[in-house]
């Protein structure tokens, strides 16, 4: 299969046939990447199971592990769900459309494909113009999870998601790298209080003003316990090479890279901005940002994992981010990564 490289560059004329040739794609039941304001997303209709299934096997997706359903209002929200709180609706209100991802319990035009057998469905409502205008154009509701293969970080560029997954989809609508960079929060409402199944793109602490605590996930439950939510294994956004974690302060980094250099052949190191590196010709460095602007590390985080990949590193230190705010969602994606 050819997969197209649909272009966008912001000018309406321009953009509007080609996001509705993307929306017709959808509509016969075939795979569109898109952006979103976190990631790039994988597409397909939602209530087509067949289009659903091919997902799967485009990501090489274990089919237990269930997707996102992407709709374009929460009346549609409603449309899909039961059991809609007044917690919910206080959520929806405050954070939709952005990156908040509800878990609900599903109604049942909702197949079983997209939910992996769950009776839960994760939604949410994408604030990037291009998702939204595709939705509506599609006319479905639209079953995505991140465009990459599975286990591998995020997609933030349509070169990402065509280094993962050309050939094997219909289309990509290219508009350039996504905004946030890391993927939504995800919170499961079907219990009491709700819990945050993965930090992302809205704090913890801004729900919790909202809506009083949530319960969050230690690190115990990564230890063979099952699973809360299957998508949430310990080892997942990998890149191939080792990834390293250190103490986030400059001379930490520094005696980190040190060590990697004297075990690794070829070393990566993602650089806060000023952070002094050992002067080596077997170091790459990716200039990652001001360290404390998680807007902007979060922004590239994937893209730096990424390019130190590609540049054939064996393994790649990072300082890892505390547990607040927006860090909270960087230093999740890290630890995933670094496991073994
Ligand atoms: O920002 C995002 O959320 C991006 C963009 C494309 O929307 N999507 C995304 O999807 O990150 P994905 O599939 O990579 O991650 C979704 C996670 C998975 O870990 C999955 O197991 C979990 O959500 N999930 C989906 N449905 C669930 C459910 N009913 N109950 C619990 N967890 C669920
Ligand atoms: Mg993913």
């Amino acid at each position: 299969m050819l997969t197209l490289r649909l272009v966008l560059t912001g000018d309406e004329s321009h953009d509007t046939p080609l996001i509705q040739q993307a929306a017709a794609i959808i509509r016969a039941g075939g795979l569109v990447a898109f952006p979103t304001e976190t990631v790039y997303g994988l597409g397909a209709d939602a209530l087509n199971s067949e289009a659903v299934r091919r997902i799967f096997l485009a990501k090489g997706r274990p089919a237990w592990d269930p997707l996102i359903v992407h709709v374009d209002e929460p009346d549609a929200i409603r449309r899909y769900t039961r059991d809609y709180s007044i917690l919910t609706e206080k959520l929806i209100h405050a954070f939709m459309p952005g990156p908040l991802t509800l878990v609900l319990p599903k109604r049942e035009v909702i197949s079983e494909v997209v939910t992996a057998g769950r009776e839960t469905v994760a939604i949410r409502i994408p604030q990037h113009p291009v998702a939204r205008a595709l939705i509506r154009y599609s006319g479905t509701p639209i079953a995505a999870p991140s465009a990459n293969k599975f286990g591998r970080p995020s997609p933030t560029t349509a070169d990402h998601v065509l280094h993962d997954l050309s050939g094997a989809i219909d289309a990509v609508l290219d508009a350039g790298a996504t905004p946030m960079g890391v993927e939504s929060t995800i919170l499961d409402m079907t219990t009491d209080p709700p819990t945050l199944l993965r930090p992302g793109g809205v704090p913890r602490e801004a729900i919790e003003a909202l809506i009083g605590e949530v319960r969050v996930l230690g690190e115990a439950y990564r230890e063979g316990e099952p699973l809360p939510a299957p998508g949430l294994s310990a080892r997942h956004y990998a890149p191939s090479a080792k990834v390293v974690l250190c103490a986030p302060l400059p001379d930490a980094f520094y005696s980190a890279l040190e060590d990697a250099l004297s075990r690794y052949a070829f070393v990566g190191a993602m650089r806060p901005e000023g952070w002094r590196v050992p002067d080596s010709t077997r170091l790459q460095v990716f200039e990652w940002g001001v360290w404390g602007d998680w807007q902007t590390l979060a922004q590239r985080l994937f893209l730096g994992l990424r390019a130190l990949e590609a540049a054939g590193v064996h393994a790649i230190v990072c300082p890892l981010p505390p547990e607040e705010g927006l860090a909270h969602a960087l230093r999740d994606r890290l630890q995933r990564a670094a496991h073994d």
